[in-house]
C-alpha cells in the first residue's frame, strides 16, 4: 500500500524509454512541467491510427479509431458538446442524487452479510448510477455492459479474440441503445447529442456519436470506480487518516485531492500519444513519429513541485495533481469524479464509523491485466 519505489529516481532524466505491454517501446515523459505543457502541445497528437505508432497492448488496439479525429480543432469542437453537461453548476446539481445513491446502498450494505466487498457493493454501483442517470442509460443493463467494457479495457487479461467479441458487443449494445433513445426523445446526454447529429450532420457524425457514448460511458464510471475502492482501501489502512477526517469533515475534499494525487494502487497504462515533430525538452529531443506517455504519476510525485511528494498528506493545499490530466484533453468528467469521490468517502465513514478492511492491505487482491489496476475485492467490516 505504499507509493511505488520506482517512482522515486525517475525524474533524473526528463524522458525514459520504458517497454510497453505489447513490447512496443514509447518515451515516457517524467517532469512536472514537462507532462504539464506536453498535454497541451499540438505537436504531441492523441491519434495513434498510425502503422508506426506503438500498441500499448498486443491483443487489443486501445484508444486505436481510424475513423476518429482526436486532434484540434475538430475533437475540440465535439468536445464542447459534451463538456457543457459537465460544468461544476450542474455536477452540483448532482450531490444530493450522489448522496442518495450512497445512502442507498450503505442500507443494502448494512442489511447483508458481513465482510462485504466494497468494489461490488460500493465502489461500482455508486458511480455507474449517476453516469447511467446523466447518460439515461437504463440501469439494469450495467452487469452486461460492465462485462464487455472489461473486455474493452484488456491490456493482457483476455485473448485477442475475446477482446475482439467484446468490443463488437459493446458497440452493437451501444448502437441499440442510441437507436432506441432516437425514438423516445429524453433530456439525458445522448439523447442531447443525438439532437446534435440529426439536426446538423457536419457537427457530429454518427461514428462520433457512436464514439463518445462509448467513451462517456467508459470513462464515467471504470476510473472513479477504481478510485473509490482504491483510495477508501488506502484510507482503511491508514486509520489515522480515517480519524482525522472523522474529527474535521471539512478535510474530505482536500484527502479526496491526495488520494487522486498519490493514486496509490489505482494507476492506469496512461493514454499514448504520437510527436507529429520533433519536440527539444530540457536538452532532450522527443524525435518526430516517436510515442510519448505523458506520465501522471512521475508529474504528481514531483519534488520541485510537492513538497514531501512521497508522504500521504490529506491537509496537503495547492495540490495541482496531473491525475486528470490537462490542456487539449483534460477530463471531461473531473468535477463528477471529484465530487463522487467526497461523496463516496464522507457517506461511508459516516454511516460505518468503525469501517476497516477485513483483510490486511498488504494482502488485497490485485486487479492486473486491464487498464486501470486496483484491487479485484476489498472486503470491509464495521
Ligand atoms: C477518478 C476518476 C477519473 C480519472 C482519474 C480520469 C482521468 C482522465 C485523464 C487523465 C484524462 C486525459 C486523457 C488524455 O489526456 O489522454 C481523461 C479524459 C477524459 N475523461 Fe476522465 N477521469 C476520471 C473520471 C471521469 C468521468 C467521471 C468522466 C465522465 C463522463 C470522464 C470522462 C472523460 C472523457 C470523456 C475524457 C476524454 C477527454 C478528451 O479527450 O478531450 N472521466 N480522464
Amino acid at each position: 500500500m505504499e507509493i511505488p519505489e520506482a517512482l522515486r529516481g525517475l525524474r533524473e532524466d526528463p524522458v525514459v524509454e520504458v517497454t510497453l505491454p505489447s513490447g512496443d517501446r514509447a518515451l515516457l515523459v517524467t517532469r512536472y512541467h514537462d507532462v504539464r505543457s506536453l498535454f497541451a502541445d499540438h505537436r504531441l497528437s492523441r491519434n495513434i491510427a498510425r502503422p508506426d505508432a506503438a500498441r500499448i497492448s498486443a491483443d487489443n488496439e486501445l484508444f486505436v479509431d481510424p475513423n476518429i479525429d482526436p486532434d484540434p480543432p475538430k475533437h475540440t469542437k465535439v468536445r464542447g458538446l459534451v463538456t457543457r453537461a459537465f460544468t461544476a453548476r450542474r455536477v452540483e446539481a448532482l450531490r444530493p442524487i450522489a448522496w442518495r445513491i450512497a445512502s442507498d446502498l450503505l442500507d443494502d450494505m448494512e442489511a447483508g452479510p458481513r465482510p462485504v466487498d466494497l468494489n461490488e457493493a460500493y465502489a461500482f454501483p455508486l458511480p455507474i448510477k449517476v453516469i447511467c442517470l446523466l447518460l439515461g442509460v437504463p440501469a439494469e443493463d450495467r452487469d452486461s455492459f460492465r462485462s464487455m467494457v472489461d473486455g474493452f479495457l484488456s491490456v493482457t487479461k483476455l485473448p485477442k479474440e475475446e477482446v475482439a467479441r467484446c468490443r463488437r458487443d459493446l458497440w452493437t449494445y451501444l448502437g441499440d441503445l442510441i437507436d432506441s433513445k432516437r425514438r423516445d426523445h429524453s433530456e439525458d446526454l445522448i439523447s442531447g447529442l443525438i439532437r446534435v447529429r440529426d439536426e446538423d450532420d457536419n457537427r457530429l457524425t454518427e461514428h462520433e456519436l457512436h464514439y463518445w457514448t462509448q467513451g462517456l460511458l467508459i470513462a464515467g464510471y471504470v476510473t472513479t470506480a477504481s478510485q473509490i475502492g482504491t483510495g477508501t482501501a488506502v484510507l482503511l489502512h491508514r486509520r489515522d487518516l480515517v480519524a482525522q477526517i472523522q474529527q474535521d469533515w471539512s478535510l474530505v475534499p482536500s484527502a479526496v485531492e491526495e488520494l487522486l494525487r498519490c493514486q496509490i494502487m489505482g494507476s492506469s497504462v496512461g493514454t499514448l500519444r504520437y510527436a507529429v515533430e520533433d519536440i527539444p525538452l530540457d536538452g532532450y529531443t522527443i524525435r518526430k513519429g516517436s510515442s510519448v506517455l505523458l506520465s501522471e504519476e512521475s508529474a504528481n510525485m514531483d519534488e520541485s513541485v510537492f513538497e514531501d511528494p512521497f508522504n500521504l498528506d490529506i491537509r496537503r493545499k495547492e495540490n495541482h495533481h496531473m491525475t486528470f490530466g490537462a490542456g487539449l484533453h483534460y477530463c471531461v468528467g473531473a468535477a463528477l469524479a471529484r465530487m463522487e469521490l467526497q461523496v463516496a468517502t464522507e457517506a461511508l465513514l459516516r454511516r460505518f464509523p468503525n469501517v476497516h478492511l477485513a483483510t490486511p492491505g498488504e494482502q488485497l487482491p490485485r486487479a492486473l491485466g486491464g487498464f486501470m489496476e486496483g484491487f479485484t475485492d476489498i472486503p470491509v467490516d464495521w
